[in-house]
């Protein structure tokens, strides 16, 4: 059973084509992030589009934790940020969730202090934040650890030039607010270039930031005051490309026509291609996207890269897809050694799939079969919800908790499109 009462299983069925419409929710990777940037002005700040997802809980029990009030209905948050804010983030809050480091910035941005439990490991293995910390430095904040958090301190954050020798997402959106509020301009070099920064930085300049992006560098002069985000209908999330590509799986498994509104093909180039390829169908509108899958795809090799690349978070779903197309397909994972602990799950359910290294060889069969499996983490979860669609039998997928962290009702939402599944 989740926090929420709800049961913690999926089962799924075999299912027939799939049909019908459905919407595309606000990206959990962006609004946490612009949950964690309220924290930089003092007032009430208003998002829209806001998925009913418990990592958005999680974010909301970290903000108040901090002394911030969250108002939450009908997709929106209403952030009531005050003068005075405890500048810590305990461990039992960012242990359930390692997106919370992101406050490092915004705390040390606004307040000149901060301190944060260190992030363990996860199913991904080790996620260091090196790279977050040498950005901070950068612009003059000092880090001394001590009974397992860190402690960050500035008296005055001076604008730099930051150079990240990988472009990581936590680490650019770490430093990006930490630099909103630093004397001067700070550039930053390699920055990552998801779409989340994009909306990240949007976000900021509504707030008053002076944030310019170029395509290898950031520029940020440094203000004196923030204003709050989001007035009158709130700062609407920008659509997630992880859920839709989750639905473009499963139809790439079932096979049908179905139509994501508020997908934002502009987001998701590489996945189109790459699923194109595959013989999916797929046609972009101002509306969202509709694909067509008609018959068995055929495979591909696949890698994942730093945006725009290939996301590794939809390598799962595409490693789905593959077990049951025709031909071979060689997976590389090059942003996360060792993210393959699902396929061990696959491969319960009849999939063909050889690893080595940070690589997999996916040879597709013709049919899955049915199994009693564990979702280790959101897209992983996810990943084996859709194999059971595609499997002989019943598959059911223990743990759905996990898959709660990132989908809204990912069962309402596939059962809607004509996917036999149910939770349990
Ligand atoms: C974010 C996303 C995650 C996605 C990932 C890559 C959120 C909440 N999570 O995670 O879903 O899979 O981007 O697109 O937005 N690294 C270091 N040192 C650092 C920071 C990162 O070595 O200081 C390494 C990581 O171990 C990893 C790689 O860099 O191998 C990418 O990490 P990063 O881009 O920072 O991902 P996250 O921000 O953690």
């Amino acid at each position: 059973m989740t926090p929420d009462g709800e049961c913690d299983t999926f089962v799924a069925q075999r299912s027939g084509e799939l049909d019908g419409e459905v919407r595309i929710g606000g990206a959990k990777n962006s609004v946490l992030k612009l949950m964690a940037a309220c924290l930089l002005a003092e007032g009430r700040h208003v998002l829209a589009n806001v998925p009913d997802i418990s990592d958005v809980s999680l974010m909301c029990e970290l903000l108040e934790a901090m002394g911030v009030t969250v108002t939450r209905a009908d997709h929106r948050l209403v952030i009531d940020v005050p003068d005075e804010l405890n500048t810590e983030a305990p461990y039992h809050l960012v242990e359930r969730m390692r997106a919370s480091i992101v406050v490092l910035g915004p705390l040390l941005g606004r307040f000149g202090t901060a301190r944060v439990a260190l992030p363990g490991g996860d199913d991904f293995g080790p996620r260091p934040i090196d790279m977050h910390l040498q950005a901070l430095e950068s612009l003059g904040a000092t880090f001394s650890t001590a009974h397992g958090d860190i402690s960050g301190t500035a008296e005055v954050l001076k604008g730099s030039e930051v150079v990240l020798e990988y472009p990581s997402v936590g680490a650019t959106e770490n430093v990006l607010m930490a630099a909103v509020r630093a004397k001067g301009r700070t550039v930053i070099h390699n920055p990552a270039r998801e779409p989340e920064i994009g909306d990240l930085i949007d976000f900021l300049n509504q707030m008053g930031a002076r944030v310019g992006w170029v395509p290898d560098r950031l520029t940020v002069d440094g203000v004196e005051v923030l204003t709050p985000a989001g007035s009158g209908e709130g700062f609407e999330v920008i659509p997630d490309r992880i859920e839709a590509a989750t639905f473009l799986a499963a139809v790439g498994v079932c096979g049908g026509s179905i139509y994501l509104r508020h997908a934002a093909a502009e987001h998701m180039t590489m996945l189109i291609r790459k699923l194109t390829e595959m013989g999916m169908h797929i046609v972009a509108d101002d509306e969202g996207l509709r694909a067509t899958v008609s018959g068995r795809l055929a495979s591909a090799d696949i890698s994942t890269l730093p945006y725009p690349g290939l996301a590794t978070d939809c390598k799962p779903f595409l490693v789905t897809v593959l077990t049951t197309a025709s031909g071979v397909g060689i997976v590389t994972e090059n942003i996360f050694v060792g993210r393959f602990r699902y396929i061990d799950e696959l491969r319960r359910m009849g999939a063909d799939i050889r690893t080595e290294g940070h690589h997999a060889v996916v040879r597709g069969t013709e049919r899955l079969s049915g199994a009693p499996v564990r979702a280790h983490d959101i897209r992983a979860g996810a990943a084996l919800v859709i194999a059971g669609l595609a499997a002989e039998g019943e598959t059911e997928i223990a743990d759905a908790a996990h898959i709660d962290r990132g989908y809204e009702d990912l069962a309402g939402k596939l059962s809607g499109l004509g996917a036999a599944i149910t939770r349990r």
